[in-house]
């Protein structure tokens, strides 16, 4: 006789993410997958100061990052930035902003020691060094420490009325949470230089052209489209994920020749790996791949 087992999906449970009134996480399951499998959708929320990053924001975002690494089902997180609220009676409406760089009230007054510390493994770092898969959603303005949350992200998205610029140097100051460095590798030394030298702002269909943008959408359709990258990219075997992350970014930080041995040596590492298995295994068998994520 043929005895049926019913297999149930082993729902891990999610710890409930952090919450604060500046930065607000929202767990959104991915249909493709039966295993509660979640995107997080991270919101700076400042919309008054354009999302400014004080230091609230920046540890509550170092927070949300130990929560996203720790738990599980989290296979992919959107950073973006909250939407203008209505404006108050008689004023004008606040601007579109992903993030409108660091807050500029905390710098007066701030000496070397301070601002050392501040920006010493500073939650952009912390987010940069995420083994997950990030994009950022950005709909407005994306300036100064905005950019820099931006290109520590792995993919970005804009609206095509975003804005992005390095202003520091209109301050006196230069990017200071990593962004010199990202921006070059993004750009390229010339582009890079050119952005930082001027201060000046360019717009989504230009910082596109120039790679700093993955794509450019409708603002009414960044949402959608930004889920649906998302949830593609969480479908996949976490772990493999993680090794393609640690893979493309020893490109950046060992160079070419080091970066290719790197590769060869993770990439053969991944035929230990149950994922592996089931991967190649269901290509064959034209079917699904369930993966076990390890
Ligand atoms: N830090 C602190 N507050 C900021 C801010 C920042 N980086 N960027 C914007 N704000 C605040 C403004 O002070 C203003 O607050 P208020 O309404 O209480 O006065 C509010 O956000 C709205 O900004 P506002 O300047 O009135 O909007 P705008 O449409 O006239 O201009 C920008 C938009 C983005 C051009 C302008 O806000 C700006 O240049 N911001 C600073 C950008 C910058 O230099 N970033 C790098 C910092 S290192």
């Amino acid at each position: 006789m043929h005895r049926w087992t019913l297999e149930l999906p082993l729902f891990a449970i999610i710890m409930t993410p952090p919450q604060h009134d500046v930065l607000t996480i929202e767990t959104i399951p991915v249909e493709s997958c039966d295993d509660g499998t979640v995107v997080a959708l991270v919101t700076i929320n400042r919309p008054n100061k354009l999302n400014a990053l004080n230091v609230d924001v920046t540890t509550a975002m170092k927070e949300m990052v130990a929560w996203a690494e720790s738990e599980d089902l989290v296979r992919c997180i959107i950073i973006t930035g909250a939407q203008p609220l209505a404006p108050e009676e008689g004023k004008r409406a606040k601007p579109n902003a992903f993030v409108a760089g660091a807050d500029i009230t905390e710098f007066q007054g701030a000496g070397v020691e301070e601002i050392k510390i501040k920006f010493t493994n500073n939650a952009i770092e912390t987010l940069w060094n995420l083994s997950k898969p990030t994009i950022a959603m950005v709909d407005g303005f994306a300036l100064g420490g905005g950019l820099e949350v931006a290109c520590s992200c792995d993919i970005r998205i804009a609206s095509t009325r975003s804005k992005f610029g390095t202003p520091e140097i209109n301050l006196g100051l230069i990017p200071g949470y990593g962004g010199t460095q990202r921006l070059v590798a993004l750009l390229g030394y010339g582009k890079a230089m050119e952005m930082v030298y001027t201060g000046e702002m360019i717009d989504a269909v230009e910082a596109h052209r120039i790679g700093l943008l993955n794509h450019v959408v409708d603002a009414d359709d960044l949402k959608q489209r930004t889920l649906e990258m998302a949830c593609l990219i969480a479908s996949k075997s976490s772990h493999t994920l993680r090794v393609a992350k640690k893979v493309l970014r020893s490109a950046l930080d060992e160079g070419l020749t080091k970066g290719v041995a790197t590769e060869a040596r993770l990439f053969a590492e991944l035929f230990s790996t149950e994922d592996q298995e089931i991967g190649v295994k269901a290509f064959l068998n034209r079917d699904k791949a369930h993966w076990k994520h390890r």
